[in-house]
């Protein structure tokens, strides 16, 4: 087992300020302070660490880009809203050890300079909610929020803001918008949340496992952190397992174990469930690359498959996929492919904000199509016309949910074409779905 750094301490009684703090919770603010801003990013950019909520973009290069020039107010916002399905790992965190996010909300604050700062987290999570709410408040009773923090002269609020139920207001400009009072629809960038952020003010967007990772890296540094992993995979992830596993959950692993020892080892997943066989596993959420079992455990060059971003896109999406979030879904081999992926469509059609026709249309044409496919009223055209469909929305839309929607069709398609063949000669479902 790796090093804790997320779900440090998770057995002990953490829950409450006082057991946070008995553990050495806070000290990072103390030490915060005592920094000067920019040394603060600095240590983050070499840290290595890169963004948890999907797009893995370096954190301390995004913070490095904030405006700090015009004047206005900065405001720094935590992406609490993960509704990606198989995504499981911020709700655990903020819900066993809220603290730790706090923490890191009040550190990245301070290095950016912003005196508000907003948790935006998922309507339906509204028990977790209400947890933050408490920790948050016990953390202004002990001086953590609010004026003058620790004599330190640096004032800051926090504030937990509830969303109602849209994925799409995970996108962070549309969750800027959302958290305005309007309705969650993506931005067009530029201008980037940088500069137009909050309000119109430079603003940052992190996720809660981002924010949450700072702490140790302000106490320990960034090469301490960059030590752990492997090449630009530095760190330890949290990854949320679930499917056809012996132990689904959330663990927190070191990147770079092999996909194998995760799947396989009774420390992570413990194996496939009734001792059936592994068909496939969508390894970063559900907008990412399926993978059959030959390419989730080795590279198409035979190396074995590694829990990072680099090796989980080796071989690009002919034969790899993507960390994404960490929402690790496992299939054994009753899985429909077809089913599975028609389920997929569904949401994504449902949860398309309609803003471009290629996304709004094409989620809902794709959907239709496999539908039809999976009742047994498909042709054979039908499968290339869902490629087709999912590679016209790749890039053409304001926000990467139309490429999202269109990845794990083209990828299914892609390693499962025999299985959809099958459900058009034999009319209907092999698996008797
Ligand atoms: C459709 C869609 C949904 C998203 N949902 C989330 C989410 O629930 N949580 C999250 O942190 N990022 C989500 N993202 C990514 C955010 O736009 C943004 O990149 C992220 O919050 C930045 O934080 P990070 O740099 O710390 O990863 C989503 C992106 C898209 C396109
Ligand atoms: S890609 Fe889809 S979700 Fe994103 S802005 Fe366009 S219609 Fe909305």
């Amino acid at each position: 087992m790796g090093i804790k750094i997320l779900l440090q301490d998770l057995d002990q009684d953490i829950f409450s300020i006082e057991g946070y703090r008995a553990k050495g919770g806070y000290e990072s603010v103390r030490k915060a302070f005592s920094m000067p801003q920019d040394d603060i990013i600095e240590e983050v950019k070499k840290s290595g660490l890169r963004g948890r909520g999907g797009a893995s973009f370096p954190t301390g290069l995004k913070w490095s880009f904030l405006d700090r020039k015009s004047g206005k107010p900065r405001y720094y916002v935590c992406n609490a809203d993960e509704s990606e399905p198989g995504t499981f790992k911020d709700r655990f965190l903020m819900e066993k050890i809220p603290h730790r996010l706090i923490e890191g909300m009040i550190v990245s604050s301070y290095a950016l300079g912003a005196h508000k700062s907003y948790i935006y987290i998922r309507g339906e999570l509204m028990w977790i909610a209400n947890r933050l709410k408490r920790a948050i408040a016990e953390a202004y009773r002990d001086g953590f929020l609010g004026q003058n923090i620790l004599g330190s002269g640096y004032d800051l609020d926090l504030y937990v803001h509830p969303g109602a139920g849209a994925y799409i207001c995970g996108e962070e400009t549309a969750l800027l918008e959302s958290l305005e009072g309007k309705r969650g629809n993506p931005r067009m960038k530029p201008p980037f949340s940088a500069t137009v952020g909050l309000y119109g003010c430079p603003t940052v967007v992190n996720n809660v496992e981002s924010i949450a990772s700072i702490p140790w890296i302000v106490m320990n540094g960034g090469d301490a952190y960059a030590q752990i992993g492997i090449g630009k995979s530095t760190g330890t992830k949290l990854i949320s397992a679930c499917g056809h596993i012996n132990n689904p959950g959330t663990y927190e692993i070191d990147l770079g174990m092999t996909v194998e020892e995760f799947i396989y080892s009774d420390a992570y997943c413990g194996g496939i469930k009734d001792g059936k066989e592994l068909k496939a596993v969508i390894p970063g959420g559900s907008s990412v690359p399926i993978l059959p079992k030959s390419l989730i455990l080795k590279t198409a060059a035979g190396e074995p498959r590694l829990m990072t971003y680099e090796s989980l896109m080796e071989g690009g999406f002919e034969t790899g996929s993507m960390l994404g979030s960490g929402g690790f879904i496992v299939m054994d081999e009753t899985t429909c492919i077809v089913r599975n992926t028609w389920n997929f469509a569904r949401f994504y059609h449902h949860e398309s904000c309609g803003q471009c026709s290629p996304c709004r249309e094409g989620t809902g044409w794709i959907e239709k199509v496999l539908h039809r496919i999976e009742h047994g009223h498909g042709q054979s055209k039908d499968i290339d016309l869902i490629v087709d469909i999912a590679r016209k929305m790749e890039g053409k839309t304001i926000c990467s949910f139309g490429d999202a929607a269109g990845w794990p069709v083209a990828s299914a398609v892609r390693h499962f074409r025999d299985e959809f063949e099958a459900h058009v000669n034999q009319k209907g479902c092999p698996f008797s779905c």
